[in-house]
């Protein structure tokens, strides 16, 4: 009979969804030991939680987190609530000795982050950040051909991440969703909630940024806040742009706000070497593109007019994680992301391995954010701390 992972998930919004399916889905997609239990939904609004919990088959419904922490047939804490609760949850959960999977940014700020880090190894507990876009079959291609070496020594590094829908002065701050634009419940804007993504996805193709300079902007000044009713000043960055040198020495450059019209998650990024360059564009995820120079240098000459960027469908069963879905030609979704995480996870636990993305990943990225949002303050180049 299978082992059993029984997840208590707290957070019945977005993510929740989304990881909601990955454990549903998880034992149809991959030959693992582990059977994932849906065992218990946490959210502080009940009926929420309780529709969640028939929508999804969730076995039992609480709306205190504190009650899964307790409970003997709970392994694994799952946190997809909004950033301001990460650090309390992951904390005690350890204490508890649950596995725990958070969702990014870890916490609010590097001090938050240290705590949650700390607090797993010492007690030992698997731990996983759901940085997601690492598991879209273009972006792992990406991490294998630089592995590779084919790319070569990095000169620059561009990235985007863009949206549009907080331009009109109408969209409130606070409540589902919307506790985006509070700081006081993000930490930050678009660089914890955006950025995170993209400097996680930079630092594991990359290496390490050492050195950032940023400037931030709020556009819009004051909006109706959904949970006081009162309009109050927006403490959140609505766009952010920073310069970047990475340990390796390149550089880089990372713009993201959601005052980018017509842009909904536009997520690109491109890595330029000596050797080679990578593009990626989230916007046609089944595609990676990739420029080889070291063909050309390496004695096929005769064949330089036949040069170019390759667009490679990454849609073959020797593509990461592909062999566990469709026929090649056939592509996978957003959602596979999650459950490609999932299935890391639960392998590295079966194998005795440590998976990555974890805490300690997170906490790298989150020193870049604070420095970003400090370097934004201060208009000073910062040195950001991160490590490999
Ligand atoms: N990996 C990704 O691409 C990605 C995408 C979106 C959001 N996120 C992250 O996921 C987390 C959740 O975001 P979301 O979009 O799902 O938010 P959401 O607003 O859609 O849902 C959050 C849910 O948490 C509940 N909640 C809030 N505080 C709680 C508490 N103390 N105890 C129990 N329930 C509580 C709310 O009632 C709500 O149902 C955030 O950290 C966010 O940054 C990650």
């Amino acid at each position: 009979m299978a082992k059993q992972l029984r997840v208590g998930l707290i957070g019945c919004g977005f993510m929740g969804r989304t990881h909601s399916n990955a454990y549903r889905r998880l034992n149809n997609f991959f030959q693992v030991e582990h059977q994932a239990v849906l065992q218990a939904i946490c959210d502080t609004n009940e009926p929420k939680a309780r529709a969640y919990a028939e929508t999804w088959g969730y076995q039992r419904v609480e709306t205190d987190w504190r009650k899964l922490l307790d409970a003997k047939d709970i392994d694994l804490i799952d946190v997809c609530v909004p950033n301001v609760a990460h650090h309390d949850i992951v904390v005690a959960a350890a204490q508890a000795g649950k596995m725990v999977c958070c969702e990014k940014p870890l916490a609010m700020n590097v001090a938050q982050a240290e705590d949650m880090v700390r607090a797993v190894e010492m007690a030992g507990v698997p731990n996983m950040i759901w940085f997601n876009y690492r598991r879209v079959p273009s972006i792992s291609l990406a991490k294998q051909i630089v592995d590779e070496g084919r790319i070569g020594r990095a000169f620059h590094y561009r990235a985007t991440y863009l949206q549009d829908w907080t331009i009109s002065s109408d969209v409130p701050q606070g409540g589902d969703a919307l506790w985006r634009l509070d700081a006081r419940v993000a930490g930050s804007g678009v660089t914890g909630d955006l950025l995170a993504h993209s400097i996680d996805t930079a630092m594991w193709l990359n290496g390490p940024i050492a050195r950032v300079v940023a400037k931030t902007e709020t556009f819009i000044k004051e909006r109706k806040h959904a949970v006081s009713g009162q309009v109050e000043p927006v403490t959140i960055d609505d766009a952010c742009m920073f310069l970047a040198l990475f340990a390796n020495g390149s550089m880089g450059t990372f713009e993201s706000t959601r005052y980018a019209r017509g842009r909904k998650n536009f997520n690109t990024f491109e890595l330029n070497g000596a050797d080679g360059s990578l593009y990626f564009d989230l916007e046609e995820p089944e595609y990676l593109q990739f420029f080889e120079y070291r063909q050309l240098a390496t004695g096929k000459k005769t064949e330089s007019h036949l040069t170019g960027w390759r667009k490679i469908h990454t849609t073959n069963s020797e593509h990461p994680y592909m062999s566990h879905y469709w026929v090649p030609g056939t592509c996978i979704g957003y959602e596979h992301t999650f459950l490609n995480a999932l299935a890391d996870f639960v392998e590295g636990l079966e194998k005795g391995r440590t998976t990555v993305p974890n805490f300690r990943s997170g906490l790298q990225t989150q020193k870049v954010c604070d420095a970003v949002i400090e370097s934004a303050r201060t208009g000073q180049w910062l040195d950001t701390g991160a490590e490999a």
